[in-house]
């Protein structure tokens, strides 16, 4: 299927486009008030995400509301434990729950490696019915988690402010922490291939937690697993957005991916001269910021665009776009973006 706007795919190979393109992390969600509806219609998140033709409809909205260049599909990080046998709860108003977590060797002989087709397959069937109603309007990205972030959660079972039992494991029992991390990295990348198979154009990688860590051990026990997967994903675009590793930018710069995520607190010149001038970078907006007024949003999208340069960026917020910001605001974002990075070619 040819797209008709491809912008995200050629600024991602580092091509000279025509204006910056420009998505949102979380773009699909409690945001938008047709997102809460389709939500509500169901018994919640996660019947969503295993009913292809709603989870395709949540994808799509953001893409014909807010005028994004790119729709993400809908789905969570979180998939990837529950497809090797620990499953998880979504619980309202608090975020995800593993009933049960992994503690001991004994734990990791119940799980396995997933099969993307048998266990993913709802995820696939909701990327095909998405590409196909999208009609090439804008690329789909698919993603996943880093490994030491679904690690995170498998250990901890919950969300965490320091994530201190996922991080003791990784002093105290490196070898099992090593064989966890070996098989969510075979797993995701089985489902990243299977997510390219059905139709992603592109695919980014979350490391939402990579910040708790120490500049070392994340090398030794993030990096090492993330740059195994984009060593295989040859056939689209990757983007590796590792929230809060400031610490890892010169490493980032090494790996076989095409784009760098950078968060709001990553100075973005900095940035590039730590990472080097071949990557193209994505960001970075501070969420906060689409609490302002039109025009103070304006001025800040133009900032970040200036310090950025005209190629080499995909505008993004510099993480998730929070729920209870106005759809206006990002509308104006989206617009701003548009407009303003046309005007400086
Ligand atoms: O628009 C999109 O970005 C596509 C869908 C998407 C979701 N989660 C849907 C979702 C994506 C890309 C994710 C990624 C994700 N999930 C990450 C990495 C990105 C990040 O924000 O750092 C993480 C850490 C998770 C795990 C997760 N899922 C948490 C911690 C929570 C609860 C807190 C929260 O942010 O809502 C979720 C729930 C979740 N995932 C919701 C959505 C729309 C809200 C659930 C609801 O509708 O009730």
């Amino acid at each position: 299927m040819e797209l008709k706007n491809d912008l995200i795919i050629r600024a991602a190979k580092g091509e000279q486009t025509e204006r910056t393109p420009v998505w949102l992390m979380r773009q699909a969600g409690r945001i938008l008030p047709e997102y809460r509806a389709v939500r509500a219609s169901l018994s919640g998140f996660i019947e969503l995400v295993k009913t292809p033709d709603r989870a395709a409809e949540v994808t799509i909205q953001p893409v014909d509301i807010l005028g994004v260049d790119a729709a993400i599909i809908f789905s969570d990080i979180l998939v990837i434990p529950e497809a090797m046998g620990l499953p998880y709860e979504m619980v309202e108003k608090k975020g995800p729950l593993f009933p049960e977590t992994v503690d001991s060797a004994s734990d990791l002989k119940k799980l396995k490696v997933a099969d993307a087709s048998s266990d993913l397959g709802y995820v696939l069937d909701a990327i095909k019915v998405t590409k196909r109603e999208l009609d090439g309007r804008v690329p789909l990205i698919g993603f996943a988690g880093a490994p030491w972030t679904i690690f995170c959660y498998m250990i901890e079972g919950h969300g965490s402010k320091t994530f201190s039992k996922a991080r003791k494991m990784l002093y105290n029992e490196p070898v099992l922490a090593d064989q966890l991390l070996q098989m969510i990295t075979d797993s995701t990348i089985a489902y990243l291939k299977a997510q390219v198979a059905a139709g992603a154009d592109i695919i980014q990688i979350f490391d939402s937690w990579a910040g708790i860590l120490p500049a070392n051990l994340y090398e030794r026990f993030s990096l090492k697993y993330i740059s195994q997967i984009c060593d295989v994903i040859e056939e689209v675009p990757v983007t590796v957005f590792a929230k809060g590793a400031y610490f890892a930018r010169r490493a980032m710069g090494q790996l076989n991916c095409q784009t760098i995520g950078l968060d709001w607190n990553m100075g973005i010149r900095e940035s590039r001269g730590l990472i080097g001038p071949e990557k193209v970078l994505q960001g970075n907006l501070d969420p906060c910021a689409l609490y302002g007024s039109e025009r103070e949003i304006q001025i800040a999208t133009q900032t970040m665009l200036d310090s950025f340069g005209p190629y080499k960026h995909i505008a993004n917020l510099g993480h998730g776009v929070y729920p209870d910001v106005d759809p206006e605001k990002v509308k104006v974002f989206v617009k701003t973006v548009k407009e303003y990075s046309a005007a400086q070619r």
